[in-house]
């Protein structure tokens, strides 16, 4: 029988602490209504002193798996789309591993800073498809706020901390309501443009971590463009109408561009899940939140069409088409 994969699980975590607007207003030289009005931002979360991605991504994962109805022993393999790791090595994914109990397969981070988890839900479903996974821990997790110029005020009041996770499993006949799973990936990268969104720090480089540095205009015109496309192409290989998608996740960066690319695919407000008022921009972990939330509120149901599509550093971009 040809392997399939399919979501059996999602779960989310959020720090506890909320950063407003106009708390953040009393530190940088910004306002509420500015937020507002160019990203749709209201608030984040962020990471208390001590709390690290690792510790996000294994709550998530603890989440997820409650939701899938397993037990920490039935992963076979943990994949981390991360850009905020605890440590330069060993990769978060062996931390989030060892934080669960696991001392069976193998766990490793993936780095496509905010379309990370476009690149991780990709890897997992080729390998489970080709038989090396049967249970996948698939973790977009971020702390944001360690790696953020607190004195850029162009940069600083885009983003948040918090991790999101599924469980991709291997389709069994047995599984009921399980959809059909996923049925298309597309990933995509294009290294002229890595100047425009970076980080300014390395190991090999300057052996620091460095801070985030982002010509939010530039930037902003290439994702409309680049998520649109990968929509059309990765539902187009698969005889699929973008009319006919019930729900679109897209990476949460910034409502303007949600709405942008909503205009251009004419889709209605009411099928973009978003949830950037409340998260900003988590990353790699912004998807599987947003996932999360539409999941739990009754949204997004078993047997429902999903397209999540996602924009980052490097350029990185691509998409998935999945039946719940
Ligand atoms: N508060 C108040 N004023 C501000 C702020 C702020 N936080 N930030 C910038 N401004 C000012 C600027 O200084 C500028 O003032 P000036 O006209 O006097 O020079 C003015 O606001 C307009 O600045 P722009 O940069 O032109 O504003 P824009 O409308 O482009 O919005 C934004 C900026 C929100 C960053 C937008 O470009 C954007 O969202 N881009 C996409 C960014 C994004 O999504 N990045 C994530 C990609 S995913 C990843 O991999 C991380």
């Amino acid at each position: 029988m040809t392997k399939n994969s399919y979501i059996s699980g999602v779960g989310s975590y959020l720090p506890d602490r909320v950063v407003t607007n106009a708390q953040l207003s009393k530190t940088v030289d910004t306002s509420d209504e500015w937020i507002r009005a160019r990203t749709g931002i209201a608030q984040r979360h962020i990471a208390a002193e001590g709390q690290h991605t690792s510790d996000l991504g294994y709550r998530a994962a603890l989440d997820a798996l409650k939701n899938a109805d397993m037990s920490a022993q039935d992963i076979d393999l943990i994949i981390v789309a991360t850009s905020t790791p605890d440590l330069t090595f060993p990769s978060t994914a062996t931390m989030i591993q060892e934080l669960l109990g696991i001392h069976q397969g193998a766990a490793f981070d993936i780095q496509a800073v905010c379309s990370g988890f476009i690149y991780a839900l990709s890897v997992a479903d080729a390998m489970i498809k080709s038989g090396q996974g049967t249970n996948v821990l698939v973790i977009g997790a971020e702390t944001f706020s360690r790696i953020l110029d607190w004195n850029d005020r162009t940069t600083c009041v885009l983003f948040g901390d918090g991790a999101g996770a599924v469980v991709l499993s291997a389709n069994k006949p047995d599984v009921k309501d399980a959809g059909a799973g996923i049925l298309n990936t597309f990933i995509r990268s294009d290294g002229r443009y890595r100047d425009l969104l970076y980080v300014d720090g390395g190991p090999s480089s300057t052996q620091t971590v460095g801070k985030l540095r982002m010509a939010g205009n530039q930037v902003f015109r290439r994702a409309v463009k680049e998520l649109s496309s990968s929509m059309v192409q990765c539902a187009g290989e698969m005889d699929v109408k973008i009319a006919d998608i019930n729900w679109f996740v897209p990476h949460q960066a910034n409502q303007r561009i949600l709405e942008a690319v909503a205009k251009k695919l004419d889709l209605r407000r009411s099928q973009v899940i978003s949830t950037v008022a409340y998260h900003a921009n988590t990353s790699a972990a912004s998807i599987p939140l947003a996932l999360d939330v539409a999941i739990k509120d009754g949204r997004i149901k078993r047997g429902h069409q999903i397209m999540l599509e996602a924009f980052g550093g490097g350029f990185t971009w691509g998409a998935t088409l999945l039946v719940y």
